[in-house]
């Protein structure tokens, strides 16, 4: 697997990702999209937004605002618990998060180790800062960026550090809108931001990312499912608590398996796990690189009773790109009493008011996922000689390369600018004039172009192009006016390639 340094370079080399404020000197855990990185972004926040709210009858979703009063962050718990643990270098005065500077000296885990822990095992190992320094005393470290809202008596408000506390806060309004029955979720895609002690790995932690987030709301205390059944023999690698305390390995099961070994508390734990497993294979996620792991009790956050992450095989070790946790009714109550508002909903069975449970909260980020995406689609072909980036036609940036077989013949560039306007408003297209008709292939691979479209001398002849697979190279002859049609279907994966049109090599 290519190593995390060596796919940020190749990000700012194709366009991808740069490192924010470069001509400046850089700013830490902060990020740009490039040309080809805004697309594959979208694509990923667009599939997730379809599978997830347009599909679903019952979700909605919303855009919160990411600046945001600060009683919203008191009544959360943020204000008060949202933080690292930090050590400082005795003479540089170099800050260092506690948990990652002793989990790199003694190889294991330091999940959900509280400062006092942190602190025993310091000075049991010894442990010295990168320079060989003494360490002080672990502390606190808030992570919130706070700023001024108005220019007289300004009022700190915060910049959101989870997306989540704006569907709570709008819960009444949006519950009212939708016309929304229990259970239901609401979601929402948008920036959050922490100011990460150590922010590192490229885009794995940054500081300003994007979340997608559900909150997916029941009954209180309700833990039988009604899609239950669409996910009971969905197999995935499971790695509870308990396995992780007995230090035994992940074990793949069904859902079925680990429901009635009761390893998930709750039946819409399990769904919800299976689905978010799910979608990410149906984007070209391997199977063998994922697992779900429960935290242990000392790792949950504030709010959260019970909480499983959805990690990925880095190249650094398995680590979270989405966590599922059971917020309970937490946080409507929180808002309930701080805001002294009625946020609660009738029940029409139970015929009284009731505070609705959070019984899953899917929480991506968008970022980590981009991320995950590109590890699994990056290959390095010794035979092409280029880097062939295999992402999900739903996902690739550019879904066809036009190019006009030759530049200095009007007529084949007449008829590839031509087909280039024909499909341009359907599909993400790149016309290519420049180079061998080889080097703008190859140019293609490396962003994850998935088709190649060539315009020739037949094509003036038979009103046909030559279109190529990005993954196998294999070229078939399409009608132009059956184009549209042919590319929607390969790009749904309802047609094979080499079913699509005559092969030609
Ligand atoms: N809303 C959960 C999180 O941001 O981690």
């Amino acid at each position: 697997m290519i190593s995390i340094d060596d796919i940020a370079a190749f990000c700012r080399r194709r366009g991808f990702v740069y490192p924010n404020s470069e001509i400046y000197g850089g700013l830490a855990g902060i990020f740009d999209y490039g040309p080809v990185g805004v697309e594959l972004k979208n694509n990923i926040k667009k599939e997730w937004w379809k599978f997830h709210v347009q599909s679903r009858e019952d979700t909605v979703g919303i855009d919160g605002s990411i600046i945001s009063h600060p009683k919203i962050w008191k009544a959360s718990g943020h204000s008060d618990s949202f933080e690292d643990i930090m050590v400082e270098d005795s003479k540089t005065k170099e800050l260092f998060r506690a948990d990652l500077l002793v989990e790199e000296f003694l190889k294991e885990s330091m999940d959900g180790k509280t400062r006092e822990e942190l602190w025993k095992l310091i000075q049991q190992h010894k442990i010295k800062s990168h320079k060989g320094n003494e360490l002080s005393k672990p502390k606190g470290f808030n992570l919130m960026f706070s700023t001024d809202v108005g220019p007289k008596n300004p009022i700190k408000a915060y910049l959101r550090p989870e997306t989540a506390q704006l569907i709570f806060t709008n819960f009444k309004l949006i519950t009212e809108n939708s016309r929304l029955k229990l259970p239901f979720g609401i979601a929402q895609i948008g920036k959050a931001f922490r100011n990460e002690i150590a922010a590192r790995n490229f885009l794995f932690r940054c500081r300003e990312f994007e979340q997608m987030e559900i909150e997916y709301f029941t009954k209180p205390k309700e833990t039988k499912c009604k899609f239950i059944n669409e996910v009971e023999d969905y197999k995935l690698k499971i790695y509870s608590a308990e396995m992780q305390e007995k230090g035994s390995p992940e074990i793949e099961m069904t859902i079925k398996q680990a429901l009635s070994k009761k390893i998930f508390k709750n039946e819409w734990h399990a769904y919800w796990l299976a689905t978010e497993h799910k979608w990410f294979i149906s984007l070209g996620i391997n199977k063998d690189n994922l697992r779900i792991r429960q935290h242990n009790r000392k790792e949950l956050a504030h709010y959260s009773s019970d909480c499983w992450d959805l990690e990925y095989k880095f190249p650094f070790g398995f680590k979270e790109v989405e966590g599922i946790a059971d917020r309970s009714d937490y946080d409507l109550k929180q808002h309930i009493e701080h805001s002294k508002k009625d946020l609660s909903l009738f029940d029409d069975e139970l015929k009284q008011k009731i505070v609705p449970y959070v019984v899953a909260e899917p929480s991506l980020g968008v970022d980590r996922a981009f991320l995950i995406f590109l590890f699994e689609a990056y290959e390095y072909n010794k035979e092409r000689e280029n880097v062939v980036l295999k992402l999900h036609p739903k996902l690739s940036p550019i879904k066809v390369g036009i190019f006009p077989l030759v530049k200095n013949k009007p007529q084949i560039v007449k008829k590839a600018r031509e087909v280039y306007d024909f499909l341009k408003n359907e599909f993400v297209c790149d016309y290519d004039d420049s180079g061998s008709i080889g080097r703008r292939y190859s140019r293609q691979d490396e962003i994850g172009t998935f088709l190649g479209c060539t315009i020739d001398f037949e094509t003036l002849k038979d009103k046909s192009v030559t279109l190529r697979d990005r993954d196998t190279t294999k070229q078939i002859r399409v009608k132009i006016d059956e184009l549209k049609e042919i590319i929607k279907k390969l790009i749904n994966e309802e047609i094979k390639f080499e079913k699509a049109g005559k092969l030609i090599k």
